[in-house]
C-alpha cells in the first residue's frame, strides 16, 4: 500500500518531469493552484492536508464519500465512521457530502482515486449507476468498502466489502410486529388502511423495507396500501406529503414511515389535523431507524413501534480495513444488529443511545 509520503513523491516527479523548464513549471503551477483550488473545494477536501508532516507518513489515506446529511441517523452514520478512522488509529480520512447527489459522490470517487487513496469508503445514495466508477477503482487497484446502502453491480468483485443493514428485514419486522399488535388488539378483522412515506427512491433503504413490509401486508386481504410516496427521508418533505395525505386518506390508521425525520413531519401535521395517533390513537405510527428522539416519542405513545436501523458501522470498516492492511480475507457482506422498539424496551436503551 502506497503511504502519504509516497504519494506525495510520485505527484511531485510527475509536476517536476512532466515539463521542459522551470518557466514552464511556473506558468504551469499557477492555474494548476487556482484550478485545483476550485476543484476541491466542492469536495470538503484540504489540499494542505496532504502535507509531507513525517508523523502522518504511515496513515492509511482514506477516501470517504458520505451521500449526504438529510438525517439525524445520518449524521449518526458519518460521527461512527469518523470516530473509528481517527489519527490515532492510525487513518488520514478525507471526508466528502455528496448532498444527496449520486454525481457528487462519482466525483469525489474520481478525486480519491486521482488522489491515490489507499482505501475508498462510501454510502451511496441510490443502488444503480455504480459500475463504470467502481471499475476505475478497481483498476487503480484501490480497494473499495461499501457501508449503510447497497450498490447493485453486475461485477460482485467491484467492491471488495459491504456493511450496512438488511433494510428488506427491517420492512418484515414492521409488518410483523404490525400483525401482531391487530392480534392482542384483536382488531384483526378491520380494514387496516395504510399509507406509507418512502425514502429516497431507488436507495437500499427505500427498496428493501418497501419490499419487506409489502411481503407481509400481501398476506393479509384486509391490509390496504392506498398511497406510498416519497419524503426523501427528510421531515419538511414529509410534512407536506403528510398534510395532502390526510386530506385525500381520512380513513388511513396506519402510517408507515420509513425513516424518523419524516415521522417528526409527519407527527407535526396530524397534530395540524388534529388527528390522534400513536398509543390509543387512531392512526397506529410504524417508525425506521429509532433516534434517540424517537425513543423518547415512544416512551411518550407517539410512535407505536420503531424498527431499528444501526448506524454505528465504522468499527466494522475499520477492523475490514485492518484485516486487508494483513492480508487477510475479509467478509464480503456483513449485517449489523437491529432491534424493534415499543413502549415496553425503549427506557432500557435510551439511558445510553447516543444519537
Ligand atoms: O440508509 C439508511 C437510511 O438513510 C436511514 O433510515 C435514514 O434515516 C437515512 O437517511
Amino acid at each position: 500500500m502506497k503511504r502519504l509520503s509516497e504519494k506525495l513523491s510520485v505527484t511531485c516527479k510527475k509536476l517536476i518531469f512532466g515539463h521542459v523548464g522551470a518557466c514552464i513549471i511556473i506558468l504551469c503551477i499557477l492555474p494548476v493552484l487556482f484550478i485545483g483550488h476550485s476543484f476541491f473545494r466542492g469536495f470538503d477536501i484540504k489540499i494542505e492536508q496532504m502535507s509531507a508532516d513525517t508523523e502522518e507518513e504511515d496513515l492509511i489515506v482514506v477516501g470517504f464519500s458520505q451521500l449526504g446529511s438529510e438525517s439525524g441517523w445520518r449524521t449518526a452514520h458519518t460521527a461512527s465512521i469518523q470516530q473509528a478512522l481517527t489519527k490515532d488509529a492510525g487513518y488520514f480520512l478525507i471526508y466528502n457530502n455528496a448532498r444527496q447527489m449520486q454525481e457528487n459522490q462519482i466525483k469525489a470517487i474520481r478525486s480519491f482515486i486521482s488522489q491515490r487513496v489507499d482505501y475508498i469508503v462510501f454510502a451511496p445514495v441510490i443502488e444503480d449507476g455504480w459500475d463504470t466508477v467502481l471499475l476505475e477503482a478497481k483498476s487503480a487497484g484501490i480497494p473499495v468498502i461499501v457501508t449503510d446502502r447497497m450498490v447493485n453491480v453486475q461485477d460482485d468483485s467491484l467492491y471488495t466489502a459491504w456493511i450496512g443493514t438488511d433494510a428488506k428485514e427491517e420492512g418484515k419486522k414492521a409488518g410483523r410486529w404490525l400483525e401482531t399488535y391487530l392480534g392482542q388488539k384483536r382488531r384483526q378483522p378491520e380494514e387496516v388502511n395504510i399509507v406509507v412515506l418512502k425514502g429516497t427512491v431507488g436507495s437500499t433503504a427505500e427498496i428493501g423495507r418497501t419490499k419487506g413490509f409489502g411481503e407481509i401486508a400481501a398476506q393479509h386481504d384486509n391490509w390496504h396500501i392506498l398511497e406510498s410516496v416519497t419524503a426523501e427521508f427528510t421531515a419538511n418533505k414529509a410534512k407536506e406529503v403528510m398534510r395532502s395525505m390526510l386530506r385525500r386518506y381520512p380513513e388511513m390508521n396506519v402510517l408507515i414511515s420509513q425513516n424518523d425525520d419524516m415521522t417528526m413531519g409527519a407527527i407535526e401535521a396530524m397534530e395540524e389535523a388534529g388527528i390522534r395517533f400513536g398509543e390509543g390513537g387512531d392512526v397506529t405510527v410504524i417508525s425506521f431507524d429509532a433516534t434517540r428522539d424517537a425513543l423518547e416519542l415512544i416512551q411518550e405513545g407517539r410512535i407505536n413501534v420503531d424498527v431499528e436501523c444501526n448506524p454505528v458501522q465504522g468499527a466494522y470498516v475499520g477492523e475490514t480495513i485492518q484485516k486487508l492492511e494483513k492480508g487477510e480475507t475479509v467478509q464480503k457482506h456483513y449485517v449489523v444488529e437491529e432491534k424493534v422498539f415499543t413502549r415496553e424496551n425503549a427506557e432500557e436503551f435510551l439511558e445510553h443511545r447516543k444519537y
